[in-house]
């Protein structure tokens, strides 16, 4: 039996019709379950965010997750094959019109991302003061609660909408399936058909 913990939210439902395709069954989380087996396989349904927690304490063998979450979550897990799906990149943004003023002695930088943020403006030897929020983050320099934000662009809109623009690209991101290094080893066959399977099937699909 092998444990995949699946992220609720945007990529959910592709990541479903993935796994029914190469199981050949249809199956869904009915109503409230988070709890799902079919065939050797037992899904998890979590928040993305904790797609990687799952995985690291091997509460789940493997997970499917956004780089940017991995990356964010600082665990060390394997990264197994690349889904294609949930593509988008983690930007610095701010408002159209403004700049940030890196001449400041430091910058207010609202994200739900702060030790991607930490990392990336430390690099820069910008001081930075990270205001944590867990959602809606393009507010925050519209009411001047930050001078920019760090947060993921998809298709644009959000920021578009809001009056934002992004300044610097930090990273690209997509969906990874990923897994902890005992279960890699433990169930290595097992783990190895699914990703071959869930290869060809994204090559079937390109
Ligand atoms: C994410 C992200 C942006 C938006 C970007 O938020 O934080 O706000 O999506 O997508 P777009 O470029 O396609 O507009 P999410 O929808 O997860 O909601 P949240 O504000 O609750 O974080």
């Amino acid at each position: 039996m092998i444990t995949i913990a699946l992220p609720k939210g945007r990529v959910a439902e592709k990541t479903l019709e993935l796994f029914q395709k190469i199981l050949k069954q249809e199956f869904v989380f009915e109503d409230r379950k988070l709890i799902l087996e079919c065939s050797d396989f037992r899904f998890l349904l979590v928040r993305s965010q904790d797609v990687p927690t799952y995985v690291h304490y091997q509460a789940a063998d493997i997970g499917v997750v956004g780089l940017d979450v991995l990356e964010e979550s600082e665990l060390d897990l394997l990264r197994l094959l690349d889904l294609g799906i949930g593509k988008c990149k983690v930007v610095v943004g701010s408002e159209i019109g403004k700049n940030i003023d890196y001449r400041k002695s430091r910058i207010k930088i609202a994200t739900k991302m702060p030790n991607i943020t930490i990392k990336y403006f430390s690099k820069k030897a910008i001081p930075v003061d990270v205001i944590k929020l867990y959602g809606s983050i393009e507010l925050a320099p519209l009411v001047q609660l930050s001078d920019g934000i760090v947060d993921i662009v998809e298709t644009g809109a959000t920021m578009k909408q809001n009056n934002l623009k992004v300044d610097e690209v930090i990273m690209e991101s997509s969906v990874y399936l990923i897994a902890n290094k005992n279960s890699f080893y433990a169930k290595k066959q097992a783990i190895f058909d699914l990703q071959a399977q869930l290869h060809s099937s994204i090559k079937a699909v390109k």
